[in-house]
């Protein structure tokens, strides 16, 4: 049978609160940057692949996708080691290359990213590309090294391989690109938005459902979870891309109409995006409800990560 790594017996069904959420950013995200920067300072014996894979990963970001890898431990009250820190940060490495792909000029071609000019704007195309292309296989070198379990390793590489590939994220990203310019259908772009933003915070949730070795039930439902959040987060970034500003975001804004990129605004108007993002925050904390039901364990802190879509 699954065991937890605490049984908690509380009150079931607990609000959201920010505060709740920035007590845990204000732990983990420090802990997440000294550990990437630490561990990537002598990361290829070339100067300049390491000065390009440390300037992508150490130029900041929100650390959402390890974050919330570990706050299903916490949640499960599960030890957080230098095992746990490690696999989860190899999460931050494969999103930075997705985001430094992203970015190449045969892509969106952007110029800025976290506040920064973007790997290939700094680098030139041909090392953005490899340190892209290196940051994936480090992901799941930092896995098979982490010091967790054999089998917990064997079930994070197989959920992380199937998040990232051509089942995953970049199959998403092939239909952003070979969709630019002609109109899909609602469900055609939830797929899209499942596949080039959801898979890699689904396996973010599974690689904490792994570790805490939660029931089959909860599992389960914090996948639920998962999903409706990554769905939201792309329609949120969509919804961003109209209604901020480069300064707030780090990354060029405006863009996704003119580039006649497939976008819920653009689908459906912001009003409707708006509505769009709601539902699917209903959905993740419906999910919620039923991973607290199934563990009888408090789900405040995955709920509070909800509070990132009312900013
Ligand atoms: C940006 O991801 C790409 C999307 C999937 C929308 P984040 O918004 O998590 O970017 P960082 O990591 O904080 O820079
Ligand atoms: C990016 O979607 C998804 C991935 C990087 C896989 P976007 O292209 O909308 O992300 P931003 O807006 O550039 O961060
Ligand atoms: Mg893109
Ligand atoms: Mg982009
Ligand atoms: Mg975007």
């Amino acid at each position: 049978m699954a065991m937890k790594c605490h049984l908690k017996m509380r009150k079931l069904l607990t609000p959201m609160s920010k505060a709740t959420l920035t007590s845990f950013e204000a732990t983990w995200v420090p802990r997440i940057n000294t550990y990437l920067d630490e561990s990537l300072r002598t990361v290829s014996d070339r100067a300049d692949l390491t000065a390009a894979i440390r300037y992508s990963v150490l130029a900041g970001g929100k650390r959402l996708r390890p974050l919330l890898s570990l706050a299903v431990l916490a949640t499960f009250d599960c030890p957080i080691t230098a095992a746990e820190l490690r696999a989860s940060s190899a999460l931050e490495l494969l999103h930075t290359y997705s985001l430094i792909h992203d970015d190449l000029p045969a892509m969106d071609n952007d110029p800025l990213r976290r506040g920064k000019p973007t790997s290939h704007v700094k680098f030139g195309e041909d090392l953005a590309i490899l340190a892209g292309d290196a940051l994936q296989p480090l992901a799941f070198q930092w896995l098979a090294d982490s010091g967790l379990t054999a089998d917990q390793i064997a079930q994070l590489t197989l959920g992380l391989a199937l998040a990232a590939g051509p089942q995953g994220m970049v199959a998403g990203q092939v239909a952003d690109v070979k969709s630019t310019g002609q109109t899909l259908a609602l469900p055609e772009l939830q797929h899209l938005h499942r596949r080039k933003t959801g898979a890699l915070i689904h396996y973010a949730v599974l690689a904490g459902a792994v570790q805490a070795n939660v029931s089959a039930a909860t599992r389960a439902a914090l996948l639920d979870f998962g999903d409706a959040f990554g769905l939201a987060f792309q329609i949120y970034d969509d919804i961003l891309d109209v209604t901020s500003t480069p300064a707030e975001m780090g990354k060029a804004t405006h863009k996704d109409a003119d580039e006649h990129k497939n976008t819920y605004p653009g689908l459906l108007g912001l009003d409707g995006a708006q509505q769009a993002l709601k539902t699917a925050l209903t959905s993740a904390t419906a999910a919620l409800d039923r991973a607290e039901a199934a563990s009888q364990t408090k789900m405040d802190l995955l709920a509070s990560f909800l509070t990132y879509f009312t900013n």
